[in-house]
């Protein structure tokens, strides 16, 4: 995520949540903190495919989907999602993470996920962690796909309803079986956006 890539997030982030970070903390975490990493999704440009963007070895332009399959064209190279990761000490903590609503369901969350984990991973994080709204079923199901489980609960932790959240974290995050894990979900999740590049 760039500066310039703030009003787009913006534009998700006021969808995506009920208490919306301001643009200024976005700003903070690009500029001011070595221990955040925030990126994007974007929609890949035309003609590209998830093959060569992946060796590539970039976490941008990712998607491309036929304009009618979304209810307005999109950009070229719009952004459709990004997270985030804070790194505390050997605790990588995913801060934030939303996809557009018109592109939900298709992977883009899943691929933010997988790329904060590996990232935490190459900054040796021991352990992977985050709060989820207990209603939040959509998302503890993406967490619970990529080995996140309940540890304990903070009460009325979220200011606009009162609403409990969930402490979800991966224990054996450094152990091979995890790693193992994850490379299963990202060899299945790059095989199911190939999949879905048909037709373009
Ligand atoms: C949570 C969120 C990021 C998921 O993004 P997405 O792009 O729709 O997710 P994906 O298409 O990658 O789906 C990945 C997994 O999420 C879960 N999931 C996605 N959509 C779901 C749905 N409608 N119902 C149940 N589970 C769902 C599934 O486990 C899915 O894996 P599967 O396809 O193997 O079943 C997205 O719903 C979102 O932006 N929500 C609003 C913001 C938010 O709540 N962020 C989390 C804060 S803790």
């Amino acid at each position: 995520m760039t500066i310039e890539d703030i009003s787009a997030v913006m534009v998700i982030e006021k969808t995506a949540f009920p208490i919306p970070w301001p643009e200024q903390a976005y700003r903070h975490e690009i500029l001011d903190n070595p221990n955040g990493y925030f990126i994007v999704a974007r929609l890949r440009p035309a003609g590209a495919h998830a093959n060569e963007i992946k060796e590539g070895a970039s976490p941008r332009n990712l998607f491309q989907r036929l304009a009618g399959r979304v209810a307005s064209a999109p950009a070229p190279r719009a952004i459709i999602g990004f997270a985030g990761l804070w790194m505390f000490v050997d605790e990588g903590h995913v801060s934030t993470i939303a996809s557009h609503t018109e592109w939900r369901g298709q992977g883009v969350g899943e691929l933010l996920l997988v790329t904060l984990l590996r990232e935490a991973q190459r900054r040796k994080a021991i352990f992977a962690t985050l709060e989820v709204r207990v209603n939040n079923a959509v998302a503890q199901n993406l967490y619970r796909k990529y080995g996140f489980t309940e540890v304990g609960r903070r009460k009325r932790y979220y200011q606009d309803n009162g609403e409990d959240a969930l402490i979800m974290t991966v224990e054996n995050f450094r152990q091979p079986a995890y790693h193992m894990q994850l490379d299963a979900l990202e060899k299945a999740l790059w095989k199911r956006l190939e999949i879905m590049e048909i037709g373009d």
